[in-house]
């Protein structure tokens, strides 16, 4: 059997993990992967039962779990707590225990929903590509310090620090990945003003020795965040820091017309762990209009990358892309002259087009 984590969540997650389970095991029934389920909690949701958003209990399980599927944690309710109750502690938590170093967020353009894009669609036709982000170290991770008196004045700080392993590590996975897509590779730093950056691009030309056959170049993230804008054509992968990844992924999410549609999978040295990149969006929870497809579509990466079931993962976007194809909308995609969908229904299509 492989056993799958579910964390539902908060806001529309549990929505969403819901469908993506559903959808999970229909395919278990025509694949015989042995799937089984449990449900664990974090987030908001983990606080009001638990009285803290990640229960070792919940850590425990993801550890000797097959693979995590989260769906998405935080809400109003909790945003005045303690920073160490608050939902996205759970997420830091996760990261970290499990190792989740490499977050992996493609970013696919669906012809039929290209005039949803914000850019020109002769710019993003045909656009696939893939963000590659650090995910257990730097500024997220450094030492910081809310409010000291320094010079007499108050002051913040974080710090960033990586170390020649940490870029290694994740240099390595992104030109592996990069051999298997179409060979390019653009790594982004902010080398002319951070140390830290230096580094990072040092280490990469470093491991670029041992990958004649990829192509490499170095954006500065300014630049980079420009040309996801004016040519996003020219990415096949993007390799970068914590910090970086945070916003270029978001910047990135919205080229192919909908957050909505965008899953991701977070690979780690004691499992890996699948999230639509959304979030939870408080204000559409529990309304069943909230578009499943980006869990749906981590769902496959997780059937992809923890359980080498590539046929089924290949099924999974093969019935979305029909979905699509045949017209039929959730409500953030919707437009005049297709057929609206909620959560379940979108669901209820996908199952029967698999
Ligand atoms: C993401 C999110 C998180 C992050 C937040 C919720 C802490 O924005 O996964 O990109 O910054 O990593
Ligand atoms: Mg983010």
């Amino acid at each position: 059997m492989k056993k799958i984590i579910v964390i539902a969540g908060d806001g529309v997650g549990p929505e969403v993990t819901k469908s993506a389970v559903t959808v999970l095991k229909k395919i278990d029934e025509k694949f015989k992967i042995g799937l089984e389920f449990e449900t664990r909690y974090a987030g908001g949701s983990a606080y009001d039962k638990f009285g803290e958003p990640l229960p070792a209990e919940t850590l425990e399980a993801c550890k000797n779990a097959d693979a995590v599927l989260f769906g998405a944690v935080g809400g109003k309710k909790w945003d005045n707590l303690e920073v160490k109750f608050r939902p996205e502690q759970a997420l830091f938590g996760l990261r970290k225990g499990l190792g989740l170093f490499a977050n992996l967020r493609p970013v696919k353009v669906y012809e039929a929903l290209i005039d949803g894009s914000p850019l020109k669609p002769e710019l993003v036709s045909g656009c696939d590509l893939l963000i590659v982000r650090e995910l257990v170290g730097g500024i997220y991770f450094g030492d910081r310090c809310e409010s000291e008196i320094y010079n007499g004045v108050e002051c913040a700080w974080d710090m960033e620090n990586y170390s020649v392993p940490e870029v290694e590590r994740i240099t390595k996975l992104a030109f592996d990945t990069a051999k298997i897509r179409r060979g390019k590779l653009t790594s982004v730093d902010k080398a002319n003003v951070l140390s830290t950056s230096r580094l990072w691009r040092r280490v990469v030309n470093d491991v670029a020795k041992n990958y004649p056959e990829v192509e490499l170049n170095h954006l500065y993230v300014d630049n980079c965040a420009m040309q996801l804008a004016v040519n996003p054509k020219q990415f096949d992968v993007i390799v970068t820091s914590n910090m970086f990844g945070d916003i270029l992924s978001d910047e990135a999410s919205v080229i192919g017309g909908s957050i909505g549609l965008m899953p991701s999978a977070s690979i780690g040295e004691l499992t890996s762990f699948y999230e639509p990149i959304h979030g939870s969006a408080p204000d559409i929870a529990g309304k069943n209009i909230a578009n499943p497809m980006g869990t749906i579509l981590s769902a496959a990466m997780l059937l992809r990358y923890s359980l080498q079931a590539e046929d089924a993962a290949k099924t999974i976007e093969a019935a979305i892309d029909k979905t699509l194809a045949d017209g039929y909308r959730t409500a953030d995609i919707y437009k005049d002259g297709f057929k609206k969908i909620g959560t379940e229904e979108a669901t209820e299509i996908i199952c029967e087009r698999l």
